[in-house]
């Protein structure tokens, strides 16, 4: 939704109301193009650590090659066992009476052939630390992030060798698919060269940035009056090593003191990718989807990016400054060879990247320079913590991401058509009025959304009696079409005496406290609140109960649940957020935990919808959140959205990259307001946008509440027509999205990708970020997101025949192709090669087109031969884990010119069953684009199916031929071949 601005027009009290309304109105009339306010978010500069990490780092780098890390493998303290290394890392703090800190290291290596490396520090992890100002919190560095985030893939390696080199000072791992991975760790320093195939993919602490700051005592200052020298030396050491101790035990922001009670914390290392030239990931940011260079110079940025989810008002794109969500995981690519690494840590964090000229060797004759990428990473406090993955495919990487962190939900079929939402559909029969005006313009959508205003004065789990009288007739409307509402529910809780929810709240202390350890409040939509600790389970257990049909009251099955402002926004916090130093369960500090809360809520969420439907007589459906606020692990409860963007042509352009980045980053499930959040569009904007959004996994038109209104029946004419096309186009194509869906959530595939994801090989198109493929449908769109454009250039990487989605305009690849695209046209073509599977029936919802006929489209690569997949299943229910599902693979021949449908599915209790309510489900059409010239005099094709009576003879179907012409393919048309889609069959052309 939105943010903490004099802009917004509502949430204080009277008190404050007449002010903000007339400063409002000021404001909104005098901010014509809007702006992230710079000065309530820190620079790294500003954050203590960033500004100690990146001086740290100068200081190594200015040191060079006499830069002596002082991190230290004890090799007396090495012990392998079961793909398990530990020992002790030795930190020397002072050189002259040769003081060490310890910090206990463990590498593991997966049987996935993922490997793991985690550092902490062994004072701390004993608690032999004081806190100070009586400090309640925990003393350990924080090591739960994995309690949240990872899910699976944890098994250990049996195969992993170790060996030693005595000479050499370093202990080598052997370990992965067929043994060609290799970690190579070197004693002192510390640092691990990670292999693939006898050549190194990564390396730690190659540029010597390797720092754990240890728990040390504050020494007060000399007081005025003493003798300098006396006790002087902590600024003595201070002098030496050059740190810079100003913010090692308080900081301050935005009128906020973080009383930081364990003093100086935090964790860092470099990763060097060498060779690499581009890296991916660590979404949220806008900016580019191949991550710029972060140190400065020409079309760099000047400021590492950064992770600590923010509720960042009017956000500014281009710009590594944080936002809403982050997911610690980054991919390094070049030609033919992906890895990555996931740096499991939850604290606020930056990542600094630079790319390094790498000179030719001038003795080895003929081999070139190259480039390395050198990042570097930093976080506030915890351990560290990284996943290393050796790929060597993006596949690879992806999959071995999603397979420790958990795939994305399949969900429930409604969830990925379309989303009409507002701040505020008003009153229950605005809902009713809107619900009806789609249907009078034959306009398809699955579900409504109610923001923040429905409740009674903010109260979550309460409709506002006077606008929502009915909200069970409401809901009960939606339902006759099979459409569903979702209403906002956000994690502060009114402070209201009377309120049931924040009376249990208090009394059963489920909140999340104060740094003295009461309960904390602050300022947000309600007013004075209190925020849930979802990282407590009995809190989690208790908004469960929240959601029962009898406790919130009026709400029906089809209504589920948008999670915003879960960063958590503060209005009144630092950087509108919590302060660091407030206490969650466990007495694990808000400073340690930050990134994870967001997640803590969807988790909450989607157990809460799910006890809810136990009482159902229906079998358990699906839950759907939306979030704003993730980290890694929350593809696994929901969906999530780019937060508050603005009716701009760049923000439409960057929406594109973004959902790109958050595909890769392993949470495909992401969508961007279509139309923008802040503004008005024109109607040539919001044409396009809903043109662009039609490819956006998660489709959802939403606006602010100064907005003008915007349903696509406003826009009239020609925006409602073509946008309503665009909406068509989405749901005939409903097959083809689920399918990618069910890829998503089985090897955790992004559902829409990136070139260099789909050809890893090519070069020229690695930064590329504006065009996106549907998973593997060969699908290619590329949504026009600039005004008055007639055309767009579309970038085929491969050799491959590529066709106009709508007239089979053939385009030859490699190359740049210009494709026509007047304001009714979305860019969109066809790679050959690929079957795709469609319905075509408009219908108002998709839940009606449960029933309804397919249509395949094959078409022909320069192979002559194409395939495709579907699957399929109730929508709905998890019936699916039990085999109630479709899911077949198709395939053309050019050779034996037979198109076959074959199983793909593993057979469960529930098969037959579902099998049996598909029965009448069948192929109505087969489109075959870049059909044979011979099949001009054919007009009937032989089709056969399993199961058939053997005496009755095989049936024949229609086929029509048509010839190509004006650059158009030539196609073919078999009509009703009624072949049952979830059944075995074949289709002959040679007949
Ligand atoms: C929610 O979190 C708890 C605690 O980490 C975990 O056991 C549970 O599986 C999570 N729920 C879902 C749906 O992921
Ligand atoms: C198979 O077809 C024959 C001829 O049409 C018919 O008599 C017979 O009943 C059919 N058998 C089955 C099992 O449907």
């Amino acid at each position: 939704m939105r943010g903490n601005t004099m802009c917004r027009s509502r949430g204080f009290s009277s008190r404050w109301t007449h002010l903000v309304l007339v400063l409002s109105a000021l404001c909104c009339l005098l901010t014509p193009t809007l702006s992230v306010k710079h000065e309530n978010f820190k620079t790294c500069a500003q954050s203590g650590f960033c500004k100690r990490n990146r001086d740290y780092a100068d200081h190594a780098s200015s040191l060079s090659s006499s830069w002596d890390s002082p991190y230290k493998l004890d090799s007396s303290s090495i012990k392998f066992s079961n793909g398990v290394l530990s020992g002790t890392l030795l930190k020397t703090i002072d050189t002259t009476i040769a003081e060490t800190v310890r910090l206990p290291l463990i590498i593991t290596f997966l049987e996935s052939g993922t490997a793991r490396i985690t550092i902490d520090e062994e004072r701390r992890q004993k608690g032999e630390i004081e806190l100070r100002h009586d400090s309640k919190a925990r003393k350990e560095r924080y090591n739960e992030a994995e309690k949240w985030a990872i899910v699976g893939g944890m098994q250990l390696s049996s195969g992993a060798a170790v060996s030693r080199d005595a000479e050499a000072g370093s202990t080598k791992v052997v370990y992965g698919p067929g043994s060609t991975f290799e970690a190579v760790i070197h004693h002192a320093p510390f640092g691990v060269d990670f292999k693939r195939g006898g050549e190194t993919q990564i390396k730690f602490n190659e540029k010597g940035y390797m720092n754990v700051e240890h728990w040390r005592p504050k020494i007060e200052k000399p007081v005025e009056g003493k003798k300098e020298g006396e006790d002087g030396i902590s600024e003595e050491v201070a002098k030496e090593t050059g740190e810079d101790e100003s913010t090692w035990w308080e900081e301050s922001f935005g009128g906020n003191t973080d009383s930081k009670p364990r003093g100086p914390e935090s964790v860092g290392i470099d990763v060097t990718f060498p060779g690499y030239e581009h890296v991916y990931g660590i979404a949220e940011h806008t900016g580019p989807l191949s991550l710029k260079q972060t140190r400065g110079g020409e079309g760099n940025f000047n400021e590492p990016y950064r992770l600590y989810n923010s509720d960042v008002f009017e956000y500014e794109l281009d710009s590594p400054m944080t936002l809403y969500g982050s997911i610690p995981f980054m991919q390094a690519h070049k030609k033919d060879s992906t890895v990555g690494i996931l740096w499991l840590n939850a604290a606020e964090t930056w990542i600094d990247i630079v790319k390094a000229k790498i000179s030719a060797n001038p003795l080895s004759l003929g081999i070139g320079g190259h480039t390395d990428t050198q990042t570097h990473w930093f976080s506030e406090s915890g351990l560290i913590d990284v996943f290393v993955f050796l790929g060597p495919s993006p596949k690879d990487v992806v999959r071995s991401y999603s397979e420790l962190t958990g795939y994305t939900q399949l969900p429930q079929q409604f969830a990925i058509g379309y989303h009409q939402c507002r701040w505020n559909y008003v009153t229950d029969e605005d809902v009713r009025d809107v619900d009806r005006k789609f249907d009078k313009h034959s306009i398809p959508y699955d579900v409504i959304w109610l923001d923040i205003e429905y409740t009674e004065g903010k109260k979550y789990f309460t409709w506002d009696p006077l606008t929502f009288p009915d909200p069970l007739g409401m809901q009960k409307q939606l339902d006759a079409h099979d459409r569903k509402l979702v209403a906002i529910i956000d994690p502060h809780i009114k402070n209201e005496g009377g309120y049931g929810v924040v009376d249990e709240l208090k009394s059963k202390d489920l909140a999340v406290h104060n740094k003295d350890d009461t309960i904390y409040e602050g300022w947000c939509w309600p007013g004075s609140s209190y925020w849930i600790d979802c990282f407590s389970p009995s809190a989690r257990k208790w908004w469960a109960g929240l959601f029962q049909y009898a406790k919130f009251p009026s709400s029906a099955p089809n209504l589920f649940i948008w999670n915003d402002m879960n960063e958590p926004s503060v209005f009144n916090g630092p950087e509108t957020t919590m302060p660091k130093d407030n206490l969650h369960h466990g007495h694990w500090e808000h400073r340690d935990v930050h990134n994870i809360n967001g997640m803590t809520l969807i988790n909450a969420t989607y157990e809460a919808l799910l006890s809810r439907n136990k009482a159902e007589e229906k079998s358990l459906r699906r839950p759907f959140v939306l979030t704003r606020s993730f980290y890694s692990g929350s593809q696994r409860l929901g969906a999530m959205w780019t937060g508050d963007n603005q009716a701009s042509w760049d923000h439409l352009a960057a929406s594109v990259g973004m959902i790109l980045s958050m595909g890769i980053s392993g949470f495909p499930f992401a969508g961007a307001d279509v139309g923008g959040f802040f503004g008005n569009p024109s109607k040539e904007l919001l044409t396009r946008w809903y043109q662009a959004g039609a490819f956006y996994p998660f489709f959802r038109g939403h606006a602010h509440i100064d907005t003008r209104r915007r349903e696509p029946y406003l826009a009239g004419a020609p925006s409602t027509e073509i946008i309503t096309q665009a909406l068509r186009l989405r749901y005939s194509l409903l097959p083809a999205w689920y399918t990618a869906f069910h890829q998503a959530s089985t090897s955790g595939t992004p559902i829409v990708q990136p070139n260099y994801y789909v050809h890893p090989g090519d070069e020229k198109g690695f930064a590329i970020d504006d065009q996106l493929y549907l998973g593997n449908t060969g699908l290619l769109a590329k949504p026009v997101t600039s005004e008055g454009a007639e055309s767009v250039d579309i970038y085929l990487a491969d050799a491959e025949t590529y066709y106009d989605y709508f007239d089979f305009t053939t385009y030859q690849g490699p190359g740049t192709k210009t494709v026509a695209a007047p304001l009714e046209k979305i860019p969109i073509l066809m790679q050959g090669g690929h079957i795709i599977p469609r319905r075509e029936r408009p219908r108002r919802s998709s839940g009606l087109m449960k029933f309804d006929p397919f249509t395949l489209v094959v078409v022909l690569g320069n192979s002559g031969d194409a395939e495709g997949e579907l699957y399929l299943d109730d929508g709905e229910s998890f019936e699916y884990e039990a085999g109630a599902y479709i899911h077949r693979k198709f395939a053309y021949s050019g050779t034996t010119l037979t198109l076959s449908s074959e199983d793909l599915s593993i057979e469960g209790k529930k098969t037959k069953q579902y099998l049996q309510t598909m029965m009448d489900v069948r192929v109505e059409k087969i489109i075959i684009i870049g059909a044979p010239e011979s099949w001009k005099t054919k007009s009937e094709v032989g089709v056969s199916e399993e199961g058939a009576n053997k005496s009755t003879p095989v049936k024949k179907a229609a086929l029509s031929w048509h010839a190509a012409s004006g650059g158009k393919a030539a196609w073919a048309v078999v009509r009703n071949p009624a072949v049952a889609i979830g059944k075995g069959w074949k289709v002959d052309f040679a007949s």
